[in-house]
This record gives structure tokens, sequence and C-alpha cells, in this order.
């Protein structure tokens, strides 16, 4: 989000895999921040509702967030929907992961576990 030429806010969207299916089209959203000064207006709703629009363009099926559920199931995040997807490392705040349907997914019988890209690779973040 930029507002005369500065940056106010940001988000990165990237793929998580499953190793055992390789047609798995899932996401996570991490990070999401807003300049503290500029919070409150709306751009943090923008960006999370811009990039699930484009998400949904690319036919993802679902997206993860690892976040404040207050604030996440707004968007329709649901913390029993993510139970069955293992995180890449243990939670230090497990109630915070959340996952989002966007179109149809094979409801796996146990839970998989999933993996993300080399910058979110590190146990701190989750
Ligand atoms: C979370 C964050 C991105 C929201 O950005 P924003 O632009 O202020 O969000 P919006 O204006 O769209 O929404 C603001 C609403 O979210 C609420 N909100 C913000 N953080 C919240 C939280 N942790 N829990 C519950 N509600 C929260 C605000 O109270 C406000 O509520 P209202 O709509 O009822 O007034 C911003 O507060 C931030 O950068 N926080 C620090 C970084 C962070 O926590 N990122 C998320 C990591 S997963």
């Amino acid at each position: 989000a930029v507002d005369d030429n500065e940056i106010i806010g940001n988000v990165a969207y990237s793929p998580v895999f499953i190793a055992e299916k390789p047609d798995f089209h899932g996401y996570i959203l991490a990070p999401l921040a807003v300049k503290p000064e500029c919070q409150g207006n709306g751009i943090g709703s923008k960006l999370i509702d811009a990039g699930i629009k484009r998400l949904r363009s690319m036919n993802v099926t679902i997206v993860f967030v690892y976040g404040d559920p207050r604030y996440y199931e707004r968007f329709g995040f649901k913390a029993e929907l993510a139970t069955h997807f293992i995180t890449p490392y243990p939670l230090e705040w497990p109630f915070g992961w959340q996952a989002l349907l966007l179109g149809e997914i094979e409801e796996p019988n146990a839970a998989v576990n999933i993996k993300c890209v080399k910058s979110l690779n590190n146990p701190k973040l989750w």
C-alpha cells in the first residue's frame, strides 16, 4: 500500500506445499503490516481482500494465516479447517493457525504436513 510515494502497508502471499499432493494449490498470507500511524483506516483489510481476490483468480483453493483470530475471522479464516494441516514448525500460539477455503479441496483423512518457502522456513516465525 502506497500513499504519496511512501510505503504505508505491506502484505505477502507465498505458496505452501504438501509432499504427497503435488496438485495441492495453497498459499499462506504472511507477513502483513500497516504503519502504526496509518492503522485503523481499512488498509490491512484492503491488502487482504485484494490478495484473496487475486488468489481466487489463480484458482488457489486454500489460504493459511498465522495470526490473531480476532482480526482474521472477519475475512472468514477458521481455526477448525487449519487443524487438518500441520505447520512446518511447532506453533507458539496454536490458536492463531487458521485457513480460508477458496475452492474445493479433498478433505485429508489424517492431518498432513505442509511445507513453506525458504523465507518462512524459520522456527522463530511460527
Ligand atoms: C493487523 C494490522 C495489519 C491491521 O491493519 P489495519 O490497516 O489497521 O487494519 P484495518 O484498518 O483493515 O482494520 C482495523 C480493525 O482491525 C482491528 N484489529 C487490528 N489488529 C487486531 C487484532 N490483533 N485483534 C483484533 N482486532 C484487531 C482494529 O481494532 C480495527 O477494528 P474495527 O474495524 O472494529 O475498528 C495492523 O494492526 C498491524 O500492522 N499490526 C502489527 C503487525 C501485525 O500484527 N500483523 C499481523 C501479523 S499476522
